[in-house]
């Protein structure tokens, strides 16, 4: 082991003594210690599902990049493992950057981007995105002698050398396939194929899809799979335009569905649309389980207008794993079943009228799965205010606009002092005021899953957490039924 890695292992363990008892997530993995983004490595290994993440152990912000390291049985419950990768070598030295895994005749194979950005001797910068493999049994993890593996000499013309990373390794029957993000100057964005026999010698094979200057001017962490007769793409482009309430400014993560044309390598896009309509959604990565499904993660914060508690040792946290879905075209995404298992002290209401703003009992908390369906009514507005106080100081609301089918969250009340950005709407297909919404909390993160999870919109709130209450209310009297379980992981 190097002894940077070393280093990161040994201080992970006494700094996280550090953090109050109680203050992280209980079931969503966030940063051990320090800062985490992307989500890297999500894979299935000998049965279980590993999840790795861009992490920076010693401060709240980012820095060279180290890979972290946690594991679980069912998605829920999450244990910590010692950092996986520190930037230790010559090809790395500047951050072991995002990518994937795979399992391979009985070894979990890492593939990530080695970045080299270094000033050298004579005053030119030494530039480089390059990928690299590291091999490993589920803990410890040796990186490959001849790293990196794929070099910018292999990219087609045009497109950029320095930026040119997240690779998602996946195996087709003998034959492993990766796809990495990538722009080429004057379009923006694209992804491109690559192919090896060996996880080692790997030939470039097509830009399966390119932005054209529609979709931002750079794509990172791409994935590619099939589903429901298929095939997706989803891509996290920097420097987008926002688009009435479908794209918003900066960076954003979308997918395309279309048809994969096996013959030429590319992606015959049929649809384009946001994965998630929150302000704290990026870089998803998925996996396929054993039983078939396909599951998404992603890091739960934003480039853009990033939050984290000046006092706290440790920022980032990842969304709740997702199962996705295709129907009618479109992407359905809901959190994995498994947290079934873990739902305690179910209370319900039946067809009861929310008018004027009201509590009801038994419903209240900050770790808890609430599901509200909304009959067809005449009802104007309905609204949940949820992390609020007695006296109205902190609320994060999200309202229902039944005439324009607006769905709004908006955290001004939330009580994080430095945060510019803290109202996102989204268009929902409701019916004459007919809808569901199912909101995840878990103590900092709100996630909304509408209409059986047609959409999602995950947001971040770092409200005191003694503000557990929660307020409905309606203009014009909405008729609700009302399911509340708390979510408890010990
Ligand atoms: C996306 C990203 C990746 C990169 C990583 C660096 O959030 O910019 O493209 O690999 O973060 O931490």
């Amino acid at each position: 082991m190097s002894i940077m890695l070393e280093k990161a292992r040994k201080y992970e363990i006494e700094a996280m003594k550090q953090i109050e008892e109680g203050q992280k997530p209980s079931f969503h993995v966030c940063a051990p210690i320090g800062w985490i983004n992307d989500p890297n490595g999500f894979s299935v290994y000998k049965g279980e599902y590993h999840l790795f993440y861009q992490y920076h152990p010693y401060s709240t912000a980012w820095g060279p990049m180290h890979w972290g390291h946690s594991k679980s049985k069912d998605f829920i419950k999450w244990e910590q493992l010692p950092c996986a990768m520190a930037p230790d070598r010559e090809y790395d030295g500047q951050g072991c950057f995002s990518g994937s895994a795979v399992e391979h005749e009985g070894t979990h194979v890492l593939m990530y981007t080695g970045v080299l950005d270094k000033v050298q001797e004579d005053g030119t910068k030494r530039l480089a995105q390059t990928q690299c493999i590291a091999i490993g049994d589920g803990e410890n993890y040796k990186k490959l002698n001849n790293n990196p593996i794929i070099t910018s000499t292999s990219l087609p013309k045009g497109s950029s050398k320095e930026d040119f990373r997240d690779p998602k390794i996946w195996k087709e029957g003998e034959v492993f396939y990766v796809i990495l993000g990538s722009r080429r100057e004057g379009t923006g964005g694209q992804v491109l194929l690559f192919k090896s026999q060996d996880a080692q010698k790997w030939e470039y094979v097509s830009i399966v899809e390119e932005s054209e200057n529609q979709y931002g001017n750079m794509w990172e962490c791409p994935d590619f799979f099939s589903l429901g007769g298929k095939q997706l793409l989803l891509i996290s482009p920097m420097a987008m335009l926002a688009k009435g309430l479908e794209f918003h400014n900066g960076n954003n993560s979308i997918y395309f569905i279309g048809e994969y044309d096996r013959d030429n390598y590319k992606l015959n896009r049929e649809h384009v649309a946001l994965i998630d309509y929150g302000l704290d959604f990026y870089a998803p990565q998925t996996l396929e389980t054993a039983d078939g499904r396909r599951i998404m993660i992603a890091w739960m914060q934003s480039w853009d207008n990033y939050i984290t508690p000046p006092d706290f040792k440790w920022s980032g946290l990842m969304t709740v794993p997702r199962e996705l879905h295709l129907k009618e075209g479109v992407l359905y995404q809901n959190p994995v079943q498994e947290i079934e298992d873990y739902y305690q002290n179910e209370v319900r209401y039946n067809t009861i009228t929310i008018c004027d703003s009201q509590e009801l009992s038994g419903v209240q908390g900050r770790q808890f799965d609430l599901l509200v369906e909304i009959e067809e009514g005449e009802y104007e507005e309905f609204s949940i205010r949820f992390a609020a106080d007695a006296d109205n100081e902190y609320y994060s609301e999200l309202q229902y606009n039944a005439k324009i089918n607006t769905i709004t969250f908006d955290r001004t009340y939330s009580g994080i002092r430095k945060d510019i950005l803290h109202k996102r709407a989204m268009h929902v297909k409701g019916q004459k005021g007919k809808v569901k919404i199912r909101v995840l909390m878990d103590k900092y993160s709100v996630e909304i899953f509408v209409n059986d999870g047609e959409q999602a919109m995950s947001s971040l709130i770092y409200t005191p957490i003694e503000a557990n209450q929660i307020y409905f209310s309606s203009i014009g009297g909405a008729i609700c039924n009302i399911i509340k379980y708390d979510v408890v992981v010990q």
